[in-house]
């Protein structure tokens, strides 16, 4: 398979990078950041997702059979504070991208995120409808219904949540900071296998519950549906949800860590200040099953995932 991959310099992509090459696949990236910092036997295509007309031509250079789409702002504030230029590249460079990969007869995968829903509601799945309380959710759920509207696309949503894991392409940019809401296993894992105290914040504005998704492992749930032939939305998140406070629990199991390290806090009250006009969906708690149904396998529950990360996190530091 030629497969073009967007943002593969970030913790997914290079996840998905690191993967497919094993399948032997032929591998393109766009490039918008910096350098990656590990060997590239890859081909790489600078690409600013705001330039539309790159989009396309860098498409129709490559001519792939398949494009996840990775590339992403992920900081709440600054898509807050710059709409116009975060919805350019977003919700109408997803769109040129995919109707370059009409134009070419690429299958796209469109990784989308479990923040399209508010998490005030039990139980959701593939088929329930949206309802995002900030605008990188009202951006991703624009691009999914944007997809679905496209004839002729051969495309697949890959909504993905709580991403943790080795980024392979950029070890350095590994975001071991607290913040709201994003990447708080990262936080938790390279504080506790330094011996250093995690914080914890349980007040407001915390995702209190998701579903943690080992990179590596969402790397394959999103390659088997570049490879599948299903449209429509697939969960390729984690398999089982869990409380912030529990995760740390296990986290600290999974790196022979000591519990006593991880201190349950009040969130940050300058942080809190900050966000103040932004929403944090609560407790995000989905199902996968038809997903697993239709890829042949379900994503790592809690324990499996953290199991495979302590193999990952020891092979590649020791
Ligand atoms: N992290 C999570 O917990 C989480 C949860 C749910 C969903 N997701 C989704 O998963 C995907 C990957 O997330 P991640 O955690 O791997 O993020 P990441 O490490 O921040 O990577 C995002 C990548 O986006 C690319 N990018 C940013 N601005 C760009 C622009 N203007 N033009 C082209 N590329 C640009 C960069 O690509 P280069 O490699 O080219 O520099 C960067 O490496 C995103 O779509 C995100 O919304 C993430």
């Amino acid at each position: 398979m030629k497969l073009y991959v967007t943002g593969g310099t970030g913790l997914v992509g290079s996840n998905i990078i690191r993967l497919a090459r094993e399948q032997d696949s032929e591998i393109i990236a766009a490039q918008y950041g910096p350098e990656p910092e590990w060997q590239v036997d890859y081909e790489l295509d600078p690409l600013n997702l705001a330039d539309h007309d790159a989009i396309r031509a860098s498409i129709q250079k490559f001519k792939p059979d398949a494009v996840i789409h990775c590339a992403a702002i992920l900081d709440q504030l600054f898509m807050f504070a710059n709409r116009e230029l975060c919805w350019s590249i977003m919700v109408d460079g997803t769109r040129a991208l995919a109707e370059a990969c009409r134009d070419v007869g690429a299958r796209l995968v469109f990784v989308s995120s479990d923040w399209v829903f508010d998490g005030r509601v039990e139980l959701v799945d593939e088929s329930s409808p949206p309802n995002p309380v900030n605008f990188y959710g009202v951006m991703k759920a624009a691009s999914e219904r944007d997809l679905g509207a496209l004839d002729g696309l051969d495309y697949g949503v890959g909504r993905l949540a709580g991403i943790y894991g080795l980024n392979y392409a950029a070890p350095s940019l590994a975001r071991k900071e607290n913040g709201l809401g994003f990447d708080f296993s990262v936080y938790v894992i390279y504080r506790l296998a330094a011996g250093l105290p995690a914080e914890v914040w349980t007040g407001p504005k915390v995702n209190d519950v998701a579903h943690p998704t080992l990179a590596s492992d969402c790397a394959d749930m999103l390659l088997r549906l570049a490879r599948h032939d299903g449209k429509g939305v697939f969960h390729c998140f984690g398999s089982e949800a869990i409380n912030r406070i529990d995760l740390a629990h296990e986290i600290a199991a999974a790196f022979e860590a000591d519990p006593a390290l991880i201190m349950p806090t009040r969130t940050d009250e300058a942080v809190l200040d900050e966000m103040r006009h932004i929403g944090i969906p609560y407790r995000t708690r989905m199902s996968a099953d038809r997903t697993a149904g239709a890829l042949g396998r379900r994503a790592f529950n809690v324990k499996e995932g953290l199991k495979a990360f302590r193999q990952e996190w020891d092979d590649f530091w020791n």
